[in-house]
């Protein structure tokens, strides 16, 4: 099958190389996907679990890409929940051959049925953006109605989630990032915008809750803003780049198929909004996630058409 792999960890997305790959066998509570779409996440290509397995092994050349969308073709031993010819959207494992790639193995319990009326594209949109941006909000933020919510980076693939889950739960929602980011965060539904190249960050004041998407200098200056009581929830960058004084939440996005089934009802009835920017094939993908000019919102490889 034709899939994207790397095998340089310092080369990025650079290193990217269109190859001839074995399909994949499923294992037991696995099931194969005929992927029709697949999402790539920005810094995915640091992460440990792309360059080894769960023993720590190097696994290169791998293949990267976390979200699918497609239709089961084979089901692994005592894998149950699932059928042959269902349309499935989801999370691939961190220590496995990804998405970018014609079929892929993935765990059955990290897939949900994608109703019939919801694009393929706009499947391999959701699952990492929207169960983040949920599981920041609710399971570790416990946002609740009538707090201040400051987003970082929310034009972004997370952060326009964050804003739109946020703005639902009744939550005053300021987004935050680059100069050029202003208008499509307000699209999303922020109610303030801080330009972090032009703005203070600083003239915020006190917030219930911080989601950071950003971290480094952003992060540190974002802790001092959270009211006593509130939190700081923090997606970005390795730990020692964030804030040390134990306020910060730090999570790795988990798989959760009631979770993706709440995401996908709020798309079909127009409650959220993807952020779909570049759709390419598998044979551009290299040239896509390596863009001449600075790219908008989330890159979607359709695999098939
Ligand atoms: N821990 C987890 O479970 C988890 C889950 C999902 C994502 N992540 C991580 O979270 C980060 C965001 O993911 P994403 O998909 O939302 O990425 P994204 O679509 O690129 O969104 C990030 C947004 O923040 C902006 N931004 C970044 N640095 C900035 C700065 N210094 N000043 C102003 N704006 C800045 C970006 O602008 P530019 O495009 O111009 O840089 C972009 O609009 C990535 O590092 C990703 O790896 C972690």
């Amino acid at each position: 099958m034709k899939a994207i792999v790397v095998k340089d960890e310092a080369a990025g997305t650079a290193g990217m190389t269109l190859a001839e790959r074995p399909e994949p066998n499923p294992a037991p509570n696995d099931v194969v996907v005929e992927v029709h779409a697949s999402g790539f996440t920005p810094g995915e290509l640091t992460w440990p679990g792309t360059w080894t397995d769960r023993l720590g092994r190097d696994r290169t050349p791998s293949i990267p890409g976390h979200e699918v969308a497609g239709v089961v073709r084979a089901l692994g031993y005592g894998t149950a929940g699932l059928s042959v010819g269902l349309r499935v959207f989801g999370l691939a494992d961190w220590t496995r051959d990804g998405t970018l790639a014609e079929y892929v193995a993935v765990e059955a319990r990290n897939l949900a049925p994608l109703p019939g009326d919801v694009d393929f594209t706009v499947g391999a949109s959701l699952p990492i953006s929207g169960l983040t941006a949920w599981q920041g909000l609710f399971v570790h933020g416990r946002v609740q109605a009538g707090q201040s919510v400051l987003v970082h980076g929310a034009a972004g693939g997370v952060g326009s989630m964050v804003v739109q889950l946020a703005r639902e739960a009744g939550a005053y929602v300021i987004g935050t990032g680059r100069a050029a980011d202003r208008q499509a965060a307000l699209d999303f539904g922020a109610q303030e915008f801080v330009d972090l190249q032009n703005d203070s960050l600083e003239d915020v004041g006190g917030v219930d809750l911080v989601f950071d998407v950003i971290g480094g200098d952003v992060g540190k200056r974002s802790a001092v803003l959270v009211r006593a009581g509130g939190t700081l929830v923090s997606i970005a960058g390795p730990p020692e780049a964030r804030p040390a004084d134990g306020l910060a939440i730090d999570f790795v996005v988990e798989a959760d198929r009631a979770q993706l089934g709440e995401i996908v009802q709020r798309v079909r009835d127009e409650r959220l909004r993807t952020n779909i920017g570049n759709v390419s094939t598998l044979d551009d993908a290299v040239a896509a996630f390596n863009p001449a000019e600075r790219a908008k919102g989330k890159t979607i490889i359709r695999v098939r058409p």
